[in-house]
């Protein structure tokens, strides 16, 4: 673990957490926190996985967006490109959704806060999202979230908390 303190005196905390996924991906996250933010950035290998954004106020984490990438273009197969560009074939491509990655970050945020004075994780959850993933407020549910949905917003379908059990 590093600490660094900034031109504003905000001391800076870094450190990097390894996953596997249900495929038995290994991954790395990097984590960044100071008293205002946590930033997570996950990789594998030499793909950027996902990330994780969220800003702190007092005891209270803001859940800003949690996103994994779903089609990423394979590198280093040029052959294979080749052969795609020649029979007007899809481009191959990786996802890193669906195989618990998402549920392991969260976990893992569960437990990174735990010990840091945060009382409880809070959020909203985009329109878009839900239309894109019609099982996402169930996704939130089952990693322990209350939902409340949001009626006549035009942006956000719902509000989620989740209290954080200090360690
Ligand atoms: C939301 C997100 C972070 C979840 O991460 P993930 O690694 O895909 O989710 P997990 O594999 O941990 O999913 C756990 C469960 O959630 C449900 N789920 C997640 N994504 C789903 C989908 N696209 N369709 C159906 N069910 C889904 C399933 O029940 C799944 O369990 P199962 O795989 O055993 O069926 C990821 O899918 C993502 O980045 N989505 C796009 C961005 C987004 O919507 N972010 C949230 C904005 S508020």
């Amino acid at each position: 673990m590093n600490t660094r303190t900034d031109m504003s005196d905000k001391i800076t905390e870094e450190f990097s957490y390894e996953f596997t996924d249900r495929m038995g991906r290994d991954f790395q996250a990097r984590v960044c926190i100071d008293a205002d933010q946590l930033v997570i950035h996950v990789y594998y290998g030499k793909y950027r996985a996902g990330h994780m954004f969220c800003t702190i106020r007092g005891d209270e984490l803001m859940l800003g967006d949690i996103f994994l990438e779903n089609a990423v273009e394979l590198l280093g197969v040029p052959i294979r490109r080749f052969v795609c560009r020649l029979f007007r074939l899809p481009k191959p491509t990786i996802s890193f959704r669906r195989n618990g990655l998402g549920s392991e970050i969260m976990e893992f945020l569960f437990e990174t806060v735990s010990n840091r004075g945060i009382k409880k994780i809070v959020g909203q959850v985009p329109v878009k999202g839900v239309a894109e993933n019609p099982k996402l407020l169930d996704w939130y549910r089952s990693m322990g979230f209350s939902v409340t949905p949001k009626h006549d917003d035009k942006l956000w379908v719902a509000e989620i908390r989740r209290p954080i059990n200090l360690s």
